[in-house]
């Protein structure tokens, strides 16, 4: 019978996991036996004996635990000793970020790890149950937008009172994916005013519907990829965006970027000289502060005051409301497996040729099998022989 093994998570202030009881649960329908590291539901207010109950094992040796593991499921990617303790042939399922971690892609070819990347599952509507990248950022775009609202010394909606009337804030959401999306929804909401903008113009329907306003930027030809990822712009279109957007962007309380670039660094879509022209006591949020950043200045994990105006780069921002973010990632996982699982054999049927295996799965048998990783590794290889 496969063992599905669920280790504790390990990075610093991470309160999300990979599993919860009802998944437990469901595993067992399955006909898989399920085990757990103890303690890794703290960070939500799981206990070991919720997991039990459900039906899981729960073990205190790590080590113990992955060594007879069959899948090992997790939120971040497992350390490199932690590869080293696995059998071969075994399966990993987590965020593994193969566009940068080539050491560690590497490394799973040589012990034989078959690996499936959360963030490389499919665009396509037969996925979205199983979407991470869509669950997460949906939260992400909530959480920023809390974030700005507590940084911010003003209240969102407009209040006529004997006091006075309190103008709405104005909020400016660059890039309206999954996590603008939910962003914009949020902020109007609280009341705001709410204005936004991507490259992508065929989001300005969505926008609308909203309720929001969307900054049309004539930038000339701007594509996207067929899974719907925004395309580079030139540096020509990047001066005409960041010209156009400069008034929206002063004259705005809250400025939240959350502009990515699949599979590369994301745009730097705010100059310092941007911020400068910003009154006092505003905010932004730049959701690529931990990848790079769409803010001049913004930093990675902290709260930063520029010209008066506060950059909030606090990043991990579906942990921020961890118990829905653990809930909907253990689902997109429990769907993901559920989907391949022969419950004759009790087994994952690894088939490299299905549309979405073939998009997620990294590595097998010894491999880079994902050709779009095989490409950028290629790619890459090219650049720095060229240079
Ligand atoms: P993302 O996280 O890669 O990018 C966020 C947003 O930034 C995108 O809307 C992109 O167009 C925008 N952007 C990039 N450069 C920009 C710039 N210079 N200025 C302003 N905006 C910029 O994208 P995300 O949120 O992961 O989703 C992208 C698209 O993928 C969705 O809108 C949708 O079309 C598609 N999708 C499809 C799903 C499905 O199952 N069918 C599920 C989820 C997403």
């Amino acid at each position: 019978m496969t063992l599905i093994a669920f280790p504790a998570e390990t990075k610093a202030g991470e309160r999300r996991c990979s599993v919860t009881p009802v998944n437990v649960k469901a595993y067992a329908l399955l006909g898989a036996n399920v085990c757990m590291q103890s303690g890794m539901g703290v960070g939500v207010d799981i206990q070991d004996s919720d997991y039990q109950e459900a039906g899981a094992e729960v073990v205190d040796d790590r080590k113990a635990l992955l060594e007879k593991a069959d899948i090992v499921v997790s939120l971040h990617k497992l350390s490199s000793e932690d590869i080293k303790l696995l059998k071969p042939n075994t399966m990993i399922i987590s965020y593994l970020d193969p566009f940068n971690e080539t050491g560690f892609v590497k490394q799973l070819c040589e012990h034989n790890i078959t690996s499936i990347s959360m963030e490389m599952i499919p665009r396509i509507s037969r996925c979205q149950k199983m979407d991470a990248l869509s669950s997460q950022a949906s939260l992400a775009g909530y959480v920023m937008v809390m974030r700005a609202v507590n940084t911010l010394d003003a209240v969102l909606p407009m209040m006529m009172t004997p006091a006075g009337t309190l103008k709405p804030a104005k909020v400016f959401v660059i890039g309206a994916g999954v996590a603008g999306l939910q962003a914009i929804a949020t902020a109007k909401r609280l009341g705001a005013s709410v204005t936004a903008f991507d490259t992508r113009s065929v989001v300005a329907e969505q926008v609308h519907s909203l309720g929001a306003k969307f900054l049309n930027i004539d930038l000339g030809q701007t594509g996207e990829t067929g899974q719907g990822y925004a395309q580079a712009l030139t540096p020509e279109q990047m001066q005409i965006q960041q010209r156009e957007q400069a008034k929206c962007i002063a004259d705005s309380d809250i400025v939240i970027t959350t502009a990515q670039l699949f599979g590369r660094k994301p745009p730097l879509l705010i100059d310092d000289a941007t911020i400068s022209k910003m009154k006092p006591g505003s905010v932004i949020v730049d959701m690529a502060a931990e990848s790079g950043g769409n803010v001049a200045g913004s930093v990675a994990g902290e709260i930063v005051l520029r010209h008066g105006v506060s950059l909030v780069g606090t990043g991990n921002w579906a942990n921020g409301v961890a118990k829905h973010a653990t809930q909907m990632y253990a689902n997109n996982l429990f769907n993901l497996i559920s989907e391949f699982w022969s419950k004759e054999e009790t087994q994952f049927v690894i088939d490299i040729e299905d549309e979405i295996q073939s998009g997620c799965i990294i590595t097998h048998q010894g491999e880079v099998t994902n050709q779009m990783i095989k490409s950028f590794y290629q790619e890459a290889d090219k650049s720095r022989e060229k240079a």
